[in-house]
C-alpha cells in the first residue's frame, strides 16, 4: 500500500473515530435508569474505541516508517494525544467495571464523567484535525 493511501485510511478512521466519539454520548442518556445495561454498553464502547484508536495508530505508524516521514513535531503530538487518550478511557473503564452502580448516587456521578470524558476526547480529536488542516494550509509550520 502507498503512503498516500495510509494516510488516507489514517485520515478517514480518525473521522470514524470523532463520529464514534459523539455517538456514543448518547449511552449515558439512554441507559439512566439501567445500571447493568450502562455497564455493558460502556465495555462495548471501549473495546471499539481500542479497536479504532489501535487502527489509527497502525495506519500513522506504518505511513512514518514506509515513508520515511520522520518524527515530525505534528506527529509526536498525535502520538501524546493517543496516549492520553488511551490512558483516560483505560481509567474510565476499570472505574465502570468496579463501582457499585446499583446506588443511585454513584450511577449519577460516573455517568456524568463519562460524558465529561467523551466531550474531552473529541476536543482533542477535533483539536488534532484543526492543527493538521492549518499544516496542510500552511498557516503552522512544525
Ligand atoms: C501513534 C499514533 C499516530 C501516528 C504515528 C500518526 C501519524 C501521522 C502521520 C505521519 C500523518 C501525516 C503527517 C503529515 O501529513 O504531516 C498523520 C496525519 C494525521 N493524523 Fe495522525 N498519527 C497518529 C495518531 C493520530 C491521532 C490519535 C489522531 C487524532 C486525534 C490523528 C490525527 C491525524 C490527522 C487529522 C491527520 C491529517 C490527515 C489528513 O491529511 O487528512 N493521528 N498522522
Amino acid at each position: 500500500m502507498e503512503v498516500v493511501q495510509m494516510l488516507a485510511t489514517h485520515s478517514l478512521l480518525v473521522k470514524a473515530f470523532l463520529g464514534f466519539l459523539v455517538g456514543g454520548l448518547i449511552i449515558p442518556f439512554v441507559t439512566s435508569q439501567n445500571p447493568l445495561g450502562f455497564r455493558k454498553a460502556s465495555f462495548f464502547y471501549t473495546m471499539i474505541f481500542q479497536g479504532l484508536t489501535t487502527m489509527i495508530a497502525f495506519a500513522g505508524l506504518v505511513a512514518v516508517f514506509t515513508g520515511n516521514l520522520g518524527w515530525t513535531m505534528t506527529t509526536i503530538i498525535m502520538i501524546i494525544v493517543w496516549a492520553v487518550m488511551m490512558y483516560i478511557e483505560i481509567k474510565k473503564y476499570k472505574v465502570i467495571k468496579i463501582a457499585n452502580l446499583e446506588n443511585a448516587e454513584t450511577h449519577k456521578v460516573i455517568k456524568s464523567a463519562f460524558v465529561k470524558i467523551s466531550l474531552v476526547q473529541i476536543l482533542l480529536v477535533t483539536l488534532m484535525v484543526v492543527l493538521m488542516i492549518l499544516k496542510a494550509k500552511g498557516i503552522v509550520s512544525f
